[in-house]
């Protein structure tokens, strides 16, 4: 059946990345202030609303759901939840996540219906690695993605937000695990979200085009036409089935085929990642427990609030003020 759910823009709505918590193991210099403070019990979702929520967008239409965080994996009873949304019925169930607590879930989610993972990983250097994450360890985010391999999940993504002075040297060593691995890798300009004082985003930015030429001088690569409806750029090796993508939000802007909503674990549905437009469904979920048709209702009428693109540039003129924890990506 077709998604009942479109915007002003004639864009059909079909994909809903949901964030089941803000908090998260790591502190990536991208995403998080090294101290922060993370939103009380009361505040959040309980897993039955995160269910209600995703149920009733599938009733709207929505073909993929994809869970996010935080680190989703940090949430208890997150594996109760895939079980749960497993059993709705899409065309497409994934997760984003930092892999550190894969070696002992990775095939409970495969289990529970999960299809697709993204990893992040934007080193292969210890050290480098714990520089970036700032609590991360890499060998157990190792450990973590060959669970994941092990599990069978029926396609791996790395994710690698590229910085001048931290990993820009380790692309060609990153594109040669992937290949090593099977796995596909998307390469990622960072963006404005959240105001992060240790770190500067104007020195670190490192375009895609940049980083497409550093790949260049060992591969020979060719734009696919997978074209998902995502912000990703998709390029083949000859010799390699590893994918490469490119996620370019400064240079690239992808907003007039954006399929996407997002909601936060504080249950603010929010329209597009780079601007505030959002409704919050918390108070409805609370005052009118389990009132289905009262939830679709306020999610169809959010999608007049879908703004037409997101203003990124990269010399910082947009800077958004929610941290990056709170949206999943
Ligand atoms: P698919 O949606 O399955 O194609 O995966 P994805 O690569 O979009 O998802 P993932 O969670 O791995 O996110 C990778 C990067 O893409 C993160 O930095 C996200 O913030 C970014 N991203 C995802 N969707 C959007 C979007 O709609 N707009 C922008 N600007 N960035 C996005
Ligand atoms: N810019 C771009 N990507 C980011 N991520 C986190 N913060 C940012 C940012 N500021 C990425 C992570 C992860 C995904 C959820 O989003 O690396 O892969
Ligand atoms: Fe955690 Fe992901 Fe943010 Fe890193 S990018 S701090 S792993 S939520």
């Amino acid at each position: 059946s077709q998604s009942v759910l479109t915007d002003r823009f004639g864009r059909t709505v079909n994909y809903v990345r949901l964030s089941v918590t803000d908090r998260c193991d790591f502190r990536c210099v991208y995403c998080m202030a090294e101290t922060m403070t993370f939103l009380p019990r009361e505040k959040i979702m309980s897993l039955e609303e995160i269910a209600q929520v995703a149920r009733n967008f599938v009733a709207l239409g929505t073909r993929k759901i994809r869970l996010t965080g935080g680190e989703p994996l940090v949430r208890k009873g997150v594996v109760d939840l895939v079980e749960e949304i497993g059993s709705y019925g899409l065309r497409d169930f994934a997760m984003t996540t930092n892999g550190s607590q894969l070696p002992a879930l990775a095939e409970g989610l495969r289990k529970g219906g999960l299809d697709r993972l993204n990893i992040s990983l934007d080193s292969l250097d210890a050290e480098k690695f714990k520089a970036i994450t700032r609590t991360g360890k890499l060998s157990q985010v190792l450990d973590g993605i060959d669970a994941a391999k092990d599990a069978g999940f029926k396609r791996i993504k790395l994710n690698t937000v590229v910085m001048k002075g931290r990993n820009e040297e380790e692309i060609p060593e990153l594109v040669e695990f992937a290949r090593a691995k099977g796995l596909d890798i998307t390469f990622i300009e960072e963006m404005p979200l959240g105001e992060i004082s240790e770190h500067d985003r104007g020195l670190a930015l490192c375009t895609s085009e940049e980083v497409r030429a550093i790949i260049a001088r060992h591969h020979e690569l060719e734009l696919t036409d997978d074209d998902s409806g995502g912000p990703s750029r998709y390029y083949r090796m000859r010799d390699s089935s590893s994918r490469i993508g490119f996620i370019s939000p400064h240079s690239h802007n992808f907003c007039s085929t954006c399929n996407r909503v997002r909601v936060t674990v504080e249950g603010r549905l929010l329209l597009c990642l780079g601007n505030e437009h959002s409704m919050d469904l918390l108070p409805l979920l609370r005052e009118h427990p389990g009132d289905d048709e009262r939830l679709r209702e306020a999610i169809i009428a959010a999608m007049d609030l879908k703004p037409e693109r997101h203003h990124f540039s990269s010399d910082g003129e947009v800077e958004i003020l929610r941290f990056m924890n709170m949206t999943g990506g």
